[in-house]
């Protein structure tokens, strides 16, 4: 995506246009999307036509996610949520987060040739955030449809049939959630959907509430975090010199994972509704005006970014917006660090070199994701 978005930056950082029949406003600019996602005067609704015959339950449960709250009602859940998302909280689970992975490379190191976002980096991120969540594990699979289905809901360029399919999904994950949360109202447990339920039971919040979180927090926690490891092992695999750099340097860990996220962005766009005209670096933006953040732009803008379009593990500062920014920032960031960083530790550990056969590589399809369908890697 990166020429298109130079393209339409050189013709302005904030772009009237429109795309897959998506008009707006087009930012690729950084200093334009950090004011705009800092700025509550945009607003993070629901990309859903109002006509919504055919996708009802998708819609209401997308309403009441934490993702598309604004104030007031957004910091109920976001509250809630935060406790258990804090890097205090999340180093308990370091070790186990550790030793997951070193089972999961256990497993495949014999194999020469794998797919590693199927057999390392899924299993990895959707194991964690089961458990986090109180979710059987042996539901992975369930986990890997559900996610393919509701991406496609979301993406600029979705087709009307991916919202019926996207709703379907909505009605299994409720089926699948209502018994889960029926358990855990049996035997209590210490996870993240026995404190919503006990939040319900106090009335604090109501049944759908629960509903949309747990279906937002087991999406969410794996899908883009699987795209991180992945987008890691990618930029090591095609840049042999930073892979070099990096297994001499190991300190450089930290910096390094910065740089993916700035690099190959797992979050490419996301987007906002003006609640009110707003003017935007001179920019008049109109009431009811949608606006759509090309986070990958702006990662890359020249003027925030020395050598934009180069892979730097050291690079430093990286205030990169891949989380996004504001009320909204992203509530895992920590915890996809953290498996990111588990999981480049033990590749690098037990392996010598990285390679991937480039020429067989394809992207997926999406215009807000960066994930890329396959990643058959050769460890040596
Ligand atoms: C919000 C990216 C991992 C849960 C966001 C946003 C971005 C983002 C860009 C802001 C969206 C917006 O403002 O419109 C990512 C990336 C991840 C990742 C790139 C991994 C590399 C996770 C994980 C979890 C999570 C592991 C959960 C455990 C959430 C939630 C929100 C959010 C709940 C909404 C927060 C709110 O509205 O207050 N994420 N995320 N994310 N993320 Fe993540």
């Amino acid at each position: 995506p990166y020429p298109f978005y130079e393209e339409i930056r050189a013709q302005s950082p904030i772009h009237w246009g429109e795309f897959f029949g998506n008009r707006g406003w087009y930012i690729t600019g950084y200093e334009e999307a950090s004011m705009i996602l800092k700025d509550l005067r945009f607003q993070n609704r629901m990309p859903l036509p109002e006509t919504t015959k055919w996708f009802e339950r998708l819609k209401e449960i997308q309403k009441q996610m934490v993702l598309y709250q604004n104030p007031p009602d957004h910091r109920k859940i976001r509250r809630l949520v935060n406790e258990r998302f804090t890097p205090k909280v999340l180093e308990r689970y370091v070790f186990m987060i550790e030793e997951t992975a070193e089972q999961l490379f256990s497993h495949i190191k014999n194999d020469k040739k794998l797919d590693f976002i199927a057999d390392f980096a899924f299993p990895l991120a959707s194991t964690v955030i089961a458990r986090l969540l109180g979710v059987p594990e042996r539901d992975k699979d369930l986990f890997r449809r559900w996610a393919l289905t509701l991406i496609d809901t979301i993406d600029l360029n979705r087709s009307r049939k991916s919202l019926v399919k996207g709703n379907e999904c909505i009605v299994e994950m409720v089926h699948y959630f209502k018994s889960l949360i029926l358990n855990s109202k049996r035997n209590r447990k210490n996870d993240l959907i026995s404190v919503l339920v006990e939040e319900q039971n106090n009335d604090k919040l109501t049944e759908d509430e629960v509903l949309s979180t747990c279906i937002l927090l087991l999406i969410a926690g794996h899908e883009t975090t699987v795209n991180l490891i992945s987008n890691a092992i990618y930029c090591l695999a095609t840049n042999q010199e930073q892979q070099i750099k990096l297994r001499e340097e190991p300190l450089l860990l930290k910096t390094a994972i910065e740089e993916v996220l700035r690099y190959e962005s797992p979050t490419q766009l996301t987007a906002r509704i003006a609640s009110t005209d707003v003017i935007i670096n001179q920019t008049q933006i109109k009431k009811g005006d949608h606006i759509y953040l090309f986070l990958g732009a702006c990662n890359r803008d020249p003027k925030n970014f020395p050598n934009a379009n180069t892979l730097d593990f050291a690079r430093e500062p990286n205030p990169h917006l891949s989380f996004g920014a504001g009320i909204h920032f992203c509530l895992g960031s920590e915890l996809a660090k953290i498996e990111t960083k588990a999981a480049l530790r033990t590749i690098l550990k037990n392996t010598n070199s990285i390679q991937i056969d480039s020429k067989q590589l394809e992207w997926r399809n999406l215009t807000g994701f960066r994930a890329l369908k396959e990643l058959p890697v050769v460890f040596n």
